[in-house]
């Protein structure tokens, strides 16, 4: 059949917020013109992100059940612990309330003021807490992953010729882990192959510098090897997994995406001193090795929600909803990121307002027109969550590029969901020149999209 059908059914229904166009002008107004800052009641379709938002299957809402909460050595542990190990190989296995406490404690534990960081992009709460301890975050792309139009396959690459200049750079003994994130989330969800982590995981080991996989997406990933990659495609996507976490030191995780879970994350690697200083500090800010930061039905729920996210079929039907929607923009003249990344569209704000400068914040007005508009709420990946300001009072560095994200919450939403959304989209294509510039007018020192207030000038 050439229909991809949704590999489940639905038990359990929640109802969606229809709201008026007064009424979200109303709300958008006082949450100071930023999405993150309305009230979730006030969204009809949620493609703010794809963290958390899944929905859980009947197994897992069986596994919470079983959750038992004794606060060391639970047998909810056992079951996260054996899953994780299963599926990475990785010997110490901390979990963590979310990714980013794993890249708090990692960066904490391993990083000095000056050292640097090496990824194929970082992902903002990973270059923020390598920032926050005064490391550097450096993001290594091959040109073809810096070109949005460009068809290629596994555009989530890390440039290896650009990774050897900067070891040679900086100095091996100033670069204590390179990463490599799967899917490529902040350059458009764009997949990694084995044969570049095989090839990085190479040139590191001659320099002694760990790799450790940012591995949120890890199962989409392993979907795209199989499908795309030369020698995959009678692989299971657990063994492709598996290899993959084989051929690193460690990872970073957040549960929240490809555990199919809505909290939780872990941190694991092999070597015994890091183990021991993530251990202590995970103690002091998260809880006790065998849960912290979760409830015993949450680690439950994330080692059944992990193995669920390395099925075939789901996969198969998630990575169809992606393209669905992406031929459908393509065909109406929207300018999306190509080829389609596993977890979100990424539309080319830049391109979609040529009457706006980065300066403007063509992404906060693209999002607001897709508020505005439908009800959608969509984030802003470009120059108000990458940008920085430039030496001086010289204003601001641009991002290299102004995206404008659309996430799939895992299990979520169906087909005449995803119809709205390119209709409202089309809408907006048709009255492009109305976007308007936004200035802000009040934001924090770090991770400023989310509480940024803004205005508009016309
Ligand atoms: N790394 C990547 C690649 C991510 O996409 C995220 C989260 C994290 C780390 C941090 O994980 O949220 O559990 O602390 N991304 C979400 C998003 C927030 O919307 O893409 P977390």
């Amino acid at each position: 059949m050439r229909t991809i059908i949704e590999p489940f059914r639905i038990k359990m229904t929640e109802p969606l917020p229809i709201t008026t166009r007064r009424e979200r002008e109303a709300a958008l107004t006082s949450a100071h013109d930023n999405v993150f800052l309305l009230d979730a009641e006030q969204v009809t379709i949620d493609l703010l992100t794809d963290s958390g938002t899944g929905a859980m299957s009947d197994r897992q809402w069986a596994a919470l059940m079983l959750g038992d909460e004794s606060y060391a050595g639970s047998p909810s542990w056992r079951h996260f612990e054996k899953t994780v190990r299963e599926i990475t190989g990785f010997k110490h296995i901390f979990p963590t309330h979310q990714g980013r406490a794993a890249e708090r404690i990692l960066a904490a534990t391993r990083l000095k003021a000056g050292n640097v960081v090496p990824n194929n992009s970082h992902f903002d709460t990973t270059r923020a807490n390598i920032e926050y301890v005064g490391a550097r975050a450096v993001d290594l792309l091959t040109p073809e992953g810096l070109d949005l139009y460009s068809e290629k396959q596994f555009k989530g690459n890390i440039d290896l010729a650009r990774l050897e200049q900067l070891i040679e750079a900086e100095g091996e003994e100033n670069i204590p882990f390179c990463m490599i994130t799967v899917t490529n989330n902040a350059g458009g969800g764009q997949p990694v192959s084995m044969k570049n982590i095989e090839s990085a995981k190479e040139l590191l080991r001659k320099h002694r510098i760990p790799l450790i996989i940012d591995a949120c997406r890890f199962a989409e990933n392993a979907y795209f090897v199989r499908e795309d990659e030369k020698g995959f495609a009678d692989r299971s996507l657990l063994e492709i997994a598996q290899e993959m976490f084989s051929l690193a030191d460690g990872a970073t995780m957040s549960a929240k995406k490809d555990g199919m879970a809505n909290i939780g994350g872990f941190f694991a690697c092999n070597d015994d001193n890091w183990a021991e200083d993530f251990r202590n500090l995970l103690i002091l800010t998260e809880g006790f090795p065998t849960y912290g930061g979760l409830a015993g039905r949450d680690l439950e729920a994330i080692a059944v929600g992990l193995m669920e996210a390395l099925d075939y079929e789901y996969q198969r039907y998630r990575h169809a909803t992606v393209e669905y929607m992406a031929a459908r923009l393509v065909s109406r003249d929207i300018p999306v990121v190509r080829p389609p990344g596993g977890h979100a569209i990424f539309i080319d704000a830049a391109a979609f307002c040529p009457h706006l400068a980065p300066c403007d914040y063509p992404g906060i007005g693209l999002v607001n027109a897709l508020y505005l508009e439908g009800g959608i709420r969509a984030v802003e990946l470009g120059s108000v969550m990458f940008g920085k300001p430039a030496a001086g009072d010289r204003g601001e560095i641009a991002a290299p590029h102004e995206l404008v994200r659309l996430s799939f919450p895992r299990r979520v939403y169906t087909q005449s969901h995803f119809d709205y959304v390119i209709e409202v989209l089309d809408l907006l294509r048709q009255q492009r020149d109305s976007i308007k510039p936004y200035r802000i007018i009040k934001q924090a020192p770090f991770l400023r999209h989310f509480t940024a207030h803004f205005s508009c000038d016309a």
